[in-house]
């Protein structure tokens, strides 16, 4: 069986998420395609990067980034650094030849996020991102109604995203809260998912729905983007 070795770059909170679910891998496919090997770890924070070694078995932890890259036995990259980090990370690990998995959003921007499609375009590895709701069962059963014909020809689209988050005053402030670190609060974290969302259900009516790649990072930066510009001017804007 092919064998893949894994650099898990961040782990707080959706690292460990990423981390559970290589994990388990072997419970929900039998038989795997691919056996994966944590090889390596890598936070900033030395504590939290020594976290993956203990809690999960990562062979070894490091505080750098390319300690990772820089391995022959990692051939895949997941990306679970805060927004504002995404992009050097990106652009260095497409330029190292690896796959990335890569949590949303893309980047910190538009801006950003061409500049690393652009670079994706040009090398011939796997990229993919990760958006919450994609195969949850009311997702499945949008899908299966549009593929069906039911919803017909759709002009418009409105979600609402319940999510607690944001109303606990006592939460601290982190990345998340700081526009610079961040891009833009709520529209970026959650927004990102409903955007991804509308992009879907718009892939299938196009007969194209497949997992998220760059470029649906890049459309759901294209929907942020959009919906700034919109709330600025007041009006409706094309996207
Ligand atoms: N899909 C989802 O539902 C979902 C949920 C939560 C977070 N996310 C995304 O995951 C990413 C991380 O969010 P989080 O909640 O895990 O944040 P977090 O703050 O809990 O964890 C981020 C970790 O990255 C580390 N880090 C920062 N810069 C680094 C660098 N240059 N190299 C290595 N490690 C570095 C930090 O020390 C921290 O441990 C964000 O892009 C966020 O939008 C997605």
């Amino acid at each position: 069986m092919t064998e893949l070795g894994v650099g898990m770059v961040g782990y707080g909170f959706i690292g460990r998420v990423h981390t559970h679910a290589y994990l388990t891998l072997p419970l929900y496919y039998d038989p795997a395609p691919a056996q994966v090997r944590l090889v390596g770890v890598c936070d900033t924070d030395e504590k939290a990067a020594a976290k993956g070694v203990e809690q999960a078995g990562f062979e070894f932890a490091t505080t750098n980034y390319h300690d990772l890259l820089a391995r022959d036995d990692i051939q895949i990259i997941n990306c679970c650094t805060p927004n504002f980090q995404h992009r050097e990370l990106l652009i260095d690990a497409l330029k190292a030849g690896k796959h990335i998995y890569c949590d949303k959003p893309l980047a910190l921007n538009l801006a950003e996020a061409e500049e690393i499609c652009q670079l994706a375009k040009t090398v011939n590895t796997v990229q993919q991102m990760n958006f919450e709701c994609r195969n949850s069962a009311a997702m499945l059963r949008a899908k299966q109604m549009v593929e069906e014909g039911f919803l017909g020809d759709v002009f418009s689209f409105r979600t609402v995203y319940l999510h607690s988050g944001y109303v606990d005053a006592s939460r601290p402030m982190s990345w998340r809260t700081d526009f610079e670190k961040s891009g833009g609060g709520a529209i970026v974290d959650l927004g990102a998912h409903i955007a991804r969302i509308y992009n879907f259900l718009q892939a299938i009516v196009e007969g194209k729905p497949g997992n998220p790649s760059f470029e649906d990072g890049l459309a759901v930066h294209r929907v942020i983007d959009a919906a700034y510009r919109s709330a600025q001017q007041g009006a409706w804007v094309e996207i």
